[in-house]
């Protein structure tokens, strides 16, 4: 977690600093922090908790800091708790305070990730002379970055990379010498960091949005390589030090695509934004009426010689498994296993090169998923990412990679990365049946044009959005709220449920219809408000009876279904319709509706929608 920027140039660095970490605040915001250099002078540090404006009000929006050279952080807590002392920037002198201010020391630097062996390094730097002032693992390496310095003498990339062999964990760092003005050096491990160049500058980023009104000339920094940066100008190392060669890239996408386009919310807007993410993504795969895998690498062969499917993910993105889950096997006929990352890395899972396992992940960044991801390629299995964010860590490592074209996310709870990983994953589906020849030609070809229906579908549930507006100024005030559906309804509840409750702080949960009974029943009260999802006909009869049941003991009924069951009025309070579409395909249709109802509720609620408490948009720790 947190987020990373870096400047060096002609320009004040403290105003571009801070415009870059405000599109980073996704990324953490219980504390932030810039040090500024000012030609030889030391560095100038300046930190404020809380969210990004009280540090750009603390420096007069960065003017009151003079200076072409600097660094600057977002957090999101890990070590230590949310204050001035934790918050980043470091140094490496052993001052008193919360090391803030114009700092007598030989190293300044930001870090995102997690140090895990740091109390031990702690222990030989305190050893040595060295006083700490803060709880973080990052005053730590910043320390021992400064110890390496001063003991060998030959210089910073020097002591970065005996730092890197030390340490164990993730990083991706930025730091300034006192002894090189004008300069960043950086490293990484496992937690992202591009680094752009302009003509007379040169920019450091967790993540592409926090540069792009710069430059869109970007190099990718390799897994436990070092860079040098001065204005214009970029050098890397690897682990020896020595120099090594990388591609410069040239970022295509829209600077106002990571905007707000007009809407309150960057949530609202993404959620507007699914027609079209869904369909980019559904171009990207389906080309003169056939699904072609070939631009990630799947083979029929690789396809014929599967016996199982493993998808891995977190939060959402594993949401997304269990609704593919339902359809892969309903429609390819093969086993598939569902898996939270966290879990999944610590099992001893069987796996053989005849299981695919398929990692889903917007940031392509989740520590968990990526160390699954690991774990599946030791094992011998074939590994698919499904990720969004090109050139992320999960995209490099996979075997193959399908990219959904969601564009940039910014809102923490995702809704059109959802929707355009769901897409991808029918459109994988229903390609390995047709593959493995358990759907016929025309189920094929008919199920590919359904597919194409999709957007302008989604489009048409948006267009009715006031009606979920209005119910959700209804039920603002609930405690708590049941989701229940059964089969793939089951899933689609999982995610409304995880909507609902990580924007709008109302307790809630997600139940397979039939399991109630089993114990949780026992919660609902007068007026506890139930949602039905109830989009599969065969089990459209049994989720009633699940509700009815719910309703007998005071509850309140919402039921989401498909044009045409208009009997649902009869027992629920509150119904919502979706257009008909294969029943394999509606979770892209009935998730919409439950979005905008969590949006809803939390606008209602006065939250902060974008960035709800406690979370973070990419969770790079364990
Ligand atoms: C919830 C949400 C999270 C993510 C999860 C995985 O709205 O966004 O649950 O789905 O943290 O993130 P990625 O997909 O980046 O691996």
């Amino acid at each position: 977690m947190c987020g990373i920027v870096g400047y060096t140039g002609n320009e004040q660095a403290a105003p571009i600093l801070l415009d870059g970490l405000a599109r980073l605040e996704y990324r953490g915001y219980d504390s932030a922090g810039l040090a500024v250099r000012d030609g030889e002078k030391l560095a100038e540090v300046v930190k404020a908790t809380g969210k990004l404006y009280h540090l750009a009000d603390k420096t007069d929006q960065g003017r009151a800091l003079p200076g072409a050279c600097g660094i600057g952080h977002t957090r999101w807590a890990t070590h230590g708790d949310p204050s001035m002392v934790n918050a980043h920037p470091h140094v490496s002198g052993n001052c008193s305070g919360s090391g803030s201010g114009q700092v007598e020391s030989d190293v300044v630097g930001v870090h995102n990730g997690i140090i895990e062996n740091f109390t031990e390094l702690k222990e030989k730097l305190l050893h040595h002379g060295y006083v700490f002032y803060s709880d973080t693992d990052t005053e730590v390496v910043v320390k021992l970055v400064d110890y390496y310095y001063k003991k060998y003498k030959i210089g910073p990339v020097d002591a970065i990379t005996r730092t890197m062999v030390r340490v164990r964990g993730s990083y991706a760092l930025a730091l300034m010498f006192r002894d090189y003005p004008g300069e960043i050096f950086a490293a990484r491990k496992d937690s992202p960091l591009i680094i752009g160049t302009a003509q007379d500058a040169s920019f450091l980023a967790s993540d592409v949005p926090a540069i792009l009104k710069y430059t869109r000339s970007v190099y990718y920094i390799g897994n436990l390589q070092v860079a040098r940066v001065s204005p214009g100008q970029a050098k890397f190392y690897d682990l020896n030090g020595d120099e090594v060669a990388l591609p410069l890239t040239e970022i295509t996408w829209d600077a106002a695509a990571a905007e707000k386009g007009g809407y309150e919310h960057f949530m609202l807007k993404e959620i507007h934004e699914q027609p079209a993410a869904v369909r980019d993504t559904l171009n990207s795969l389906v080309k003169e009426g056939r699904v072609v895998l070939s631009d990630a690498g799947l083979t029929d062969d690789m396809i014929r010689s599967l016996t199982q499917i493993d998808i891995v993910a977190c939060g959402s993105a594993w949401h997304v498994g269990m609704a593919a889950q339902y359809v892969l096997e309903d429609l390819a006929c093969l086993p598939v296993r569902v898996e939270l990352a966290s879990e999944f890395r610590y099992r001893s899972v069987p796996l053989t090169e005849h299981t695919l396992v398929v990692v889903i992940s917007q940031s392509g960044e989740t520590a968990d998923s990526l160390a699954a991801l690991r774990v599946a390629k030791e094992r011998g299995a074939l590994t698919l990412a499904v990720v969004n964010v090109i050139g992320s860590s999960i995209a490099r490592e996979a075997d193959h990679v399908l990219y959904t074209l969601a564009g940039p996310e910014i809102a923490v709870a995702t809704t059109k990365a959802y929707s355009a990983q769901l897409i991808a994953m029918d459109a994988l589906a229903v390609q390995m049946a047709w593959v493995r020849g358990t759907v016929s030609q025309e189920r094929y070809e008919k199920m590919l044009e359904e597919l194409c229906t999709i957007p302008d579908k989604i489009r048409r549930i948006l267009e009715e959005k006031e009606r979920l507006q209005w119910f959700s100024s209804k039920i603002v005030n609930a405690h708590d709220i049941f989701f229940i559906g059964r089969g793939l309804d089951y899933a689609i509840s999982l995610e409304g449920s995880l909507k609902m409750k990580e924007i709008s702080y109302i307790h809630s949960e997600a139940y397979a219809a039939g399991e109630l009974k089993h114990g949780t029943i026992s919660l609902i009260e007068h007026n506890t408000l139930v949602i039905g999802v109830l989009t599969q006909s065969l089990l459209f009869e049994k989720t009633v009876s699940n509700m009815m049941e719910c309703k007998s003991r005071g509850a309140y009924l919402m039921g989401v279904t498909t044009n045409g069951h208009f009997d649902l009025e009869d027992s629920a309070d509150f119904t919502v319709y979706i257009p008909k579409t294969d029943e394999h395909f509606v979770a892209s249709l009935a998730v919409v509706p439950l979005q905008l109802l969590g949006y809803y509720t939390s606008v209602s609620r006065g939250l902060d929608v974008d960035k709800p408490r406690n979370l973070a948009k990419s969770v790079t720790v364990e």
